[in-house]
Protein backbone atom coordinates (compact mmCIF):
# COMPACT_ATOMS: atom_id res chain seq x y z
CA UNK A 1 0.00 0.00 0.00
CA UNK A 2 1.43 3.47 -0.71
CA UNK A 3 1.70 6.20 1.28
CA UNK A 4 0.59 9.76 -0.17
CA UNK A 5 2.74 12.70 0.89
CA UNK A 6 0.92 16.42 0.09
CA UNK A 7 3.93 18.55 -0.33
CA UNK A 8 6.16 16.25 -0.70
CA UNK A 9 8.70 18.56 -2.82
CA UNK A 10 8.55 20.88 -0.26
CA UNK A 11 11.40 21.25 2.89
CA UNK A 12 9.78 18.67 5.53
CA UNK A 13 8.21 16.92 3.09
CA UNK A 14 11.06 15.45 0.49
CA UNK A 15 13.26 14.65 3.37
CA UNK A 16 10.13 12.52 4.52
CA UNK A 17 9.84 10.94 1.05
CA UNK A 18 13.57 9.75 1.56
CA UNK A 19 12.48 8.46 5.38
CA UNK A 20 9.60 6.71 4.03
CA UNK A 21 11.65 5.23 1.12
CA UNK A 22 14.67 3.90 3.30
CA UNK A 23 11.72 2.05 5.95
CA UNK A 24 10.58 0.27 2.37
CA UNK A 25 7.30 2.13 2.13
CA UNK A 26 5.99 2.38 -1.26
CA UNK A 27 5.56 6.73 -1.50
CA UNK A 28 3.17 8.76 -3.98
CA UNK A 29 3.54 12.31 -3.76
CA UNK A 30 0.86 15.27 -4.63
CA UNK A 31 2.28 18.90 -4.58
CA UNK A 32 1.29 21.85 -6.73
CA UNK A 33 5.17 22.92 -6.95
CA UNK A 34 4.13 26.39 -5.94
CA UNK A 35 6.88 26.31 -3.27
CA UNK A 36 8.14 22.89 -3.56
CA UNK A 37 10.82 22.18 -6.05
CA UNK A 38 10.37 19.28 -9.01
CA UNK A 39 13.90 18.11 -8.59
CA UNK A 40 13.51 16.80 -5.01
CA UNK A 41 11.19 14.16 -6.34
CA UNK A 42 13.01 10.77 -6.94
CA UNK A 43 12.37 9.41 -10.32
CA UNK A 44 10.67 6.34 -8.98
CA UNK A 45 8.14 8.38 -6.91
CA UNK A 46 4.98 9.20 -8.72
CA UNK A 47 4.20 12.76 -8.46
CA UNK A 48 0.63 14.68 -9.44
CA UNK A 49 0.68 18.23 -9.91
CA UNK A 50 -2.27 19.45 -8.19
CA UNK A 51 -3.45 21.51 -5.65
CA UNK A 52 -4.53 19.83 -2.25
CA UNK A 53 -8.20 21.24 -2.49
CA UNK A 54 -8.93 19.95 -5.97
CA UNK A 55 -10.84 16.92 -4.30
CA UNK A 56 -11.76 15.65 -7.91
CA UNK A 57 -7.61 14.70 -9.11
CA UNK A 58 -6.71 13.98 -5.25
CA UNK A 59 -9.24 11.29 -5.19
CA UNK A 60 -8.47 10.18 -8.96
CA UNK A 61 -4.74 10.03 -7.42
CA UNK A 62 -5.33 8.21 -3.92
CA UNK A 63 -7.37 5.45 -6.55
CA UNK A 64 -4.52 5.26 -8.55
CA UNK A 65 -2.01 4.17 -5.91
CA UNK A 66 -3.86 2.86 -3.74
CA UNK A 67 -3.27 4.63 -0.87
CA UNK A 68 -3.34 3.18 2.70
CA UNK A 69 -2.01 6.57 4.48
CA UNK A 70 -0.83 10.12 4.19
CA UNK A 71 1.35 12.15 5.19
CA UNK A 72 0.23 16.15 4.60
CA UNK A 73 2.90 18.74 4.44
CA UNK A 74 1.42 20.70 1.95
CA UNK A 75 1.26 24.01 3.51
CA UNK A 76 1.69 27.89 3.66
CA UNK A 77 4.43 28.14 6.84
CA UNK A 78 5.85 31.95 7.11
CA UNK A 79 4.41 33.50 9.89
CA UNK A 80 5.16 36.97 8.70
CA UNK A 81 3.40 36.30 5.15
CA UNK A 82 0.63 35.19 7.25
CA UNK A 83 0.01 38.43 9.05
CA UNK A 84 0.03 40.17 5.93
CA UNK A 85 -2.04 38.05 3.96
CA UNK A 86 -3.78 35.58 6.15
CA UNK A 87 -6.37 34.46 3.47
CA UNK A 88 -4.18 33.18 1.57
CA UNK A 89 -3.26 30.92 4.99
CA UNK A 90 -7.00 30.22 5.77
CA UNK A 91 -7.75 28.70 2.04
CA UNK A 92 -4.61 26.86 1.41
CA UNK A 93 -4.05 25.32 5.32
CA UNK A 94 -7.64 25.69 6.53
CA UNK A 95 -9.99 25.09 3.57
CA UNK A 96 -7.16 23.07 1.33
CA UNK A 97 -7.06 20.29 4.24
CA UNK A 98 -10.61 20.41 4.49
CA UNK A 99 -11.25 19.75 1.17
CA UNK A 100 -8.46 16.74 0.97
CA UNK A 101 -9.91 15.30 4.35
CA UNK A 102 -12.75 14.68 2.57
CA UNK A 103 -11.00 12.93 -0.55
CA UNK A 104 -9.50 11.05 2.46
CA UNK A 105 -12.10 10.01 4.11
CA UNK A 106 -13.85 9.36 1.09
CA UNK A 107 -11.81 7.06 -0.20
CA UNK A 108 -11.55 4.80 2.79
CA UNK A 109 -8.15 5.62 3.86
CA UNK A 110 -7.79 5.41 7.58
CA UNK A 111 -3.83 7.18 8.77
CA UNK A 112 -3.13 10.72 8.28
CA UNK A 113 0.27 12.10 9.81
CA UNK A 114 0.21 16.42 9.32
CA UNK A 115 2.54 18.97 10.25
CA UNK A 116 1.91 20.93 13.09
CA UNK A 117 3.82 23.67 14.77
CA UNK A 118 5.06 25.10 18.17
CA UNK A 119 3.52 28.25 16.83
CA UNK A 120 0.08 26.89 18.20
CA UNK A 121 0.71 27.51 21.67
CA UNK A 122 1.39 31.41 20.80
CA UNK A 123 3.66 32.83 23.97
CA UNK A 124 4.56 30.40 26.25
CA UNK A 125 3.58 30.29 29.92
CA UNK A 126 6.32 27.76 30.78
CA UNK A 127 9.03 26.20 29.60
CA UNK A 128 9.84 23.60 27.91
CA UNK A 129 6.06 23.41 26.43
CA UNK A 130 4.67 19.97 26.54
CA UNK A 131 1.25 19.36 24.68
CA UNK A 132 -1.07 20.53 27.56
CA UNK A 133 0.07 23.82 27.70
CA UNK A 134 -2.75 26.15 26.28
CA UNK A 135 -3.05 26.22 22.40
CA UNK A 136 -3.40 30.42 22.02
CA UNK A 137 -1.75 31.25 18.46
CA UNK A 138 -0.44 35.03 18.06
CA UNK A 139 -0.70 34.75 14.57
CA UNK A 140 -2.54 33.43 11.22
CA UNK A 141 -0.40 30.73 10.88
CA UNK A 142 -0.68 29.09 14.05
CA UNK A 143 -4.26 29.78 14.14
CA UNK A 144 -4.65 27.92 10.59
CA UNK A 145 -2.48 25.10 11.59
CA UNK A 146 -5.06 24.70 14.78
CA UNK A 147 -8.03 25.04 12.91
CA UNK A 148 -6.69 21.92 11.13
CA UNK A 149 -5.87 19.72 14.21
CA UNK A 150 -9.50 20.38 15.52
CA UNK A 151 -10.54 19.32 12.29
CA UNK A 152 -8.89 16.09 12.81
CA UNK A 153 -9.95 15.58 16.53
CA UNK A 154 -13.54 16.02 15.04
CA UNK A 155 -13.21 13.82 12.32
CA UNK A 156 -11.12 11.12 14.22
CA UNK A 157 -14.17 11.18 16.25
CA UNK A 158 -16.79 10.71 13.83
CA UNK A 159 -15.41 8.37 10.83
CA UNK A 160 -12.88 5.71 10.92
CA UNK A 161 -9.64 7.90 10.75
CA UNK A 162 -6.40 8.46 13.47
CA UNK A 163 -4.43 10.66 12.87
CA UNK A 164 -0.93 12.31 14.61
CA UNK A 165 -0.16 15.87 14.56
CA UNK A 166 3.65 16.68 14.96
CA UNK A 167 4.19 19.93 16.22
CA UNK A 168 7.26 21.15 15.31
CA UNK A 169 10.05 23.46 16.80
CA UNK A 170 12.38 24.61 14.72
CA UNK A 171 13.25 22.76 11.71
CA UNK A 172 16.68 23.02 10.55
CA UNK A 173 19.37 20.98 8.61
CA UNK A 174 19.45 18.99 5.49
CA UNK A 175 20.25 15.72 4.10
CA UNK A 176 23.58 17.39 1.47
CA UNK A 177 23.85 13.46 -0.01
CA UNK A 178 20.78 13.68 -1.18
CA UNK A 179 20.84 17.20 -2.41
CA UNK A 180 18.07 18.52 -0.02
CA UNK A 181 18.01 21.43 2.15
CA UNK A 182 16.47 24.71 2.61
CA UNK A 183 15.24 26.80 -0.28
CA UNK A 184 12.91 29.18 0.67
CA UNK A 185 12.25 32.47 -1.15
CA UNK A 186 12.27 34.84 0.47
CA UNK A 187 14.70 32.93 3.07
CA UNK A 188 13.64 34.21 6.45
CA UNK A 189 14.92 31.22 8.76
CA UNK A 190 17.80 32.09 11.07
CA UNK A 191 20.25 29.36 10.32
CA UNK A 192 20.00 29.54 6.47
CA UNK A 193 20.29 33.45 6.75
CA UNK A 194 23.19 33.60 8.80
CA UNK A 195 24.70 30.60 6.33
CA UNK A 196 24.04 32.90 3.32
CA UNK A 197 26.10 35.83 5.53
CA UNK A 198 29.08 33.09 5.28
CA UNK A 199 28.33 32.05 1.71
CA UNK A 200 27.94 35.66 -0.41
CA UNK A 201 28.68 38.14 2.67
CA UNK A 202 24.97 39.70 3.07
CA UNK A 203 24.45 41.20 6.24
CA UNK A 204 21.95 39.19 9.08
CA UNK A 205 20.48 41.54 11.52
CA UNK A 206 20.03 39.68 15.37
CA UNK A 207 16.33 40.98 15.44
CA UNK A 208 16.58 41.94 19.11
CA UNK A 209 19.17 41.79 22.14
CA UNK A 210 17.45 43.33 25.23
CA UNK A 211 15.20 39.73 25.60
CA UNK A 212 14.90 38.36 29.16
CA UNK A 213 17.20 35.43 28.33
CA UNK A 214 20.80 34.23 28.82
CA UNK A 215 22.26 36.91 26.00
CA UNK A 216 19.48 39.15 25.17
CA UNK A 217 18.62 37.33 22.05
CA UNK A 218 15.57 35.06 21.49
CA UNK A 219 15.68 31.26 21.85
CA UNK A 220 14.85 28.30 20.04
CA UNK A 221 14.81 24.64 19.99
CA UNK A 222 16.54 23.87 16.70
CA UNK A 223 15.27 19.67 15.29
CA UNK A 224 17.33 18.15 12.74
CA UNK A 225 14.66 18.15 9.80
CA UNK A 226 16.03 13.86 9.19
CA UNK A 227 14.78 13.38 12.76
CA UNK A 228 11.52 14.98 11.58
CA UNK A 229 11.25 13.27 8.86
CA UNK A 230 12.02 9.63 10.63
CA UNK A 231 9.20 10.88 13.11
CA UNK A 232 6.79 11.10 11.04
CA UNK A 233 7.49 7.05 9.59
CA UNK A 234 7.04 6.41 13.34
CA UNK A 235 3.80 8.28 13.38
CA UNK A 236 2.64 6.19 10.87
CA UNK A 237 3.74 3.24 12.32
CA UNK A 238 2.32 3.77 15.72
CA UNK A 239 -0.82 4.69 13.81
CA UNK A 240 -0.91 1.84 11.86
CA UNK A 241 -0.47 -0.64 14.93
CA UNK A 242 -3.45 1.33 16.97
CA UNK A 243 -1.49 3.73 19.33
CA UNK A 244 -2.90 6.77 20.27
CA UNK A 245 -3.21 9.58 18.12
CA UNK A 246 -3.64 13.30 19.09
CA UNK A 247 -0.76 15.85 19.25
CA UNK A 248 3.23 15.14 19.70
CA UNK A 249 5.94 18.07 20.15
CA UNK A 250 9.08 17.15 18.10
CA UNK A 251 12.12 19.00 19.75
CA UNK A 252 14.96 18.50 21.02
CA UNK A 253 14.59 19.88 24.90
CA UNK A 254 17.19 22.97 24.80
CA UNK A 255 17.37 25.64 23.36
CA UNK A 256 20.06 28.13 21.68
CA UNK A 257 20.14 31.72 21.61
CA UNK A 258 20.85 33.92 18.39
CA UNK A 259 23.93 34.84 19.02
CA UNK A 260 24.98 30.59 20.21
CA UNK A 261 23.20 29.80 16.71
CA UNK A 262 25.99 32.76 15.24
CA UNK A 263 28.70 31.09 16.90
CA UNK A 264 28.35 27.33 15.84
CA UNK A 265 28.26 29.40 12.07
CA UNK A 266 31.03 30.92 12.57
CA UNK A 267 33.02 27.66 14.04
CA UNK A 268 31.69 25.36 11.48
CA UNK A 269 32.05 28.42 8.06
CA UNK A 270 35.50 29.39 9.55
CA UNK A 271 34.09 32.53 7.36
CA UNK A 272 33.75 36.15 8.63
CA UNK A 273 29.89 37.35 9.21
CA UNK A 274 28.28 40.30 8.76
CA UNK A 275 26.32 40.58 12.02
CA UNK A 276 23.95 43.34 12.79
CA UNK A 277 22.08 44.35 15.86
CA UNK A 278 18.68 45.41 15.16
CA UNK A 279 15.10 45.53 17.03
CA UNK A 280 12.63 42.78 18.33
CA UNK A 281 10.81 41.42 14.99
CA UNK A 282 7.11 41.57 15.84
CA UNK A 283 5.47 38.61 17.50
CA UNK A 284 8.65 36.25 18.27
CA UNK A 285 8.59 34.62 21.55
CA UNK A 286 11.68 35.19 23.66
CA UNK A 287 11.85 31.43 24.23
CA UNK A 288 10.35 28.24 22.73
CA UNK A 289 11.58 24.82 24.14
CA UNK A 290 9.45 21.32 23.50
CA UNK A 291 9.30 19.15 25.93
CA UNK A 292 8.96 15.99 23.58
CA UNK A 293 8.70 13.42 25.68
CA UNK A 294 5.63 12.19 24.72
CA UNK A 295 6.56 11.82 21.17
CA UNK A 296 10.23 9.89 22.32
CA UNK A 297 7.61 7.45 24.99
CA UNK A 298 5.35 6.68 22.63
CA UNK A 299 7.08 6.99 19.04
CA UNK A 300 10.36 6.05 19.97
CA UNK A 301 11.17 9.48 18.27
CA UNK A 302 14.99 10.75 19.10
CA UNK A 303 16.48 13.93 18.07
CA UNK A 304 20.09 11.58 17.36
CA UNK A 305 21.17 13.88 14.78
CA UNK A 306 19.75 17.55 16.43
CA UNK A 307 22.92 18.88 17.79
CA UNK A 308 23.06 22.37 16.79
CA UNK A 309 27.00 21.63 15.68
CA UNK A 310 25.33 18.60 13.35
CA UNK A 311 22.56 20.76 12.19
CA UNK A 312 24.86 23.86 10.94
CA UNK A 313 27.52 21.18 9.68
CA UNK A 314 24.74 19.55 7.79
CA UNK A 315 22.99 23.06 6.29
CA UNK A 316 26.54 24.41 5.50
CA UNK A 317 26.85 21.31 3.38
CA UNK A 318 23.77 21.57 1.59
CA UNK A 319 24.31 25.68 1.11
CA UNK A 320 27.81 25.63 -0.57
CA UNK A 321 26.09 22.82 -3.24
CA UNK A 322 23.25 25.38 -3.56
CA UNK A 323 25.49 29.04 -3.93
CA UNK A 324 28.66 27.53 -5.33
CA UNK A 325 30.77 28.63 -2.07
CA UNK A 326 33.40 26.76 -1.91
CA UNK A 327 32.24 23.47 -3.52
CA UNK A 328 31.74 19.84 -1.68
N1 LIG B 1 16.16 35.66 13.70
C1 LIG B 1 17.10 36.67 13.67
N2 LIG B 1 17.53 37.10 12.45
C2 LIG B 1 17.08 36.58 11.27
C3 LIG B 1 16.13 35.54 11.31
C4 LIG B 1 15.69 35.11 12.56
O1 LIG B 1 17.53 37.17 14.72
O2 LIG B 1 17.50 37.04 10.19
C5 LIG B 1 15.71 35.17 15.00
C6 LIG B 1 14.20 35.24 15.17
O3 LIG B 1 13.83 36.51 15.65
C7 LIG B 1 13.95 34.11 16.14
C8 LIG B 1 15.03 33.09 15.79
O4 LIG B 1 16.03 33.80 15.08
O5 LIG B 1 14.17 34.55 17.45
C9 LIG B 1 14.52 31.98 14.92
O6 LIG B 1 13.82 32.56 13.83
P1 LIG B 1 13.29 31.73 12.59
O7 LIG B 1 12.65 32.72 11.65
O8 LIG B 1 14.37 30.86 12.07
O9 LIG B 1 12.19 30.79 13.22
P2 LIG B 1 10.93 31.15 14.12
O10 LIG B 1 11.29 30.75 15.51
O11 LIG B 1 10.43 32.50 13.91
O12 LIG B 1 9.81 30.21 13.46
C10 LIG B 1 9.67 28.90 13.82
C11 LIG B 1 9.09 28.13 12.64
C12 LIG B 1 7.68 28.54 12.40
C13 LIG B 1 6.91 28.48 13.69
C14 LIG B 1 7.55 29.30 14.75
C15 LIG B 1 6.83 29.20 16.04
O13 LIG B 1 9.85 28.33 11.48
O14 LIG B 1 7.09 27.68 11.46
O15 LIG B 1 8.86 28.84 14.95
O16 LIG B 1 6.91 30.44 16.70
F1 LIG B 1 5.66 28.97 13.48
Amino acid sequence: MTVLVTGGAGYIGAHAVRALLRAGRRVAILDDLSTGHRDTVPDEVPLCVADIADAGAVGAFIAAQGVSAVLHFAARSLVGESVADPRKYWRDNVAGSVALLGAVVDAGVRDVVVSSTAAVYGVPERSPLDEAHRTNPVNPYGATKLAVERALADYAAAYPLRYAALRYFNAAGADPDAGLGERHDPETHLIPRVLRSASEGCEVAIHGTDWDTRDGTCVRDYVHVRDLADAHVAALRHLEAGGAGGAFNLGTGTGSSVREVIDVVAKVTGRPLRVVEGPRRAGDPPVLVADATRASRELGFSAARSSLRQVVEDAWAFERGRSGAGGL
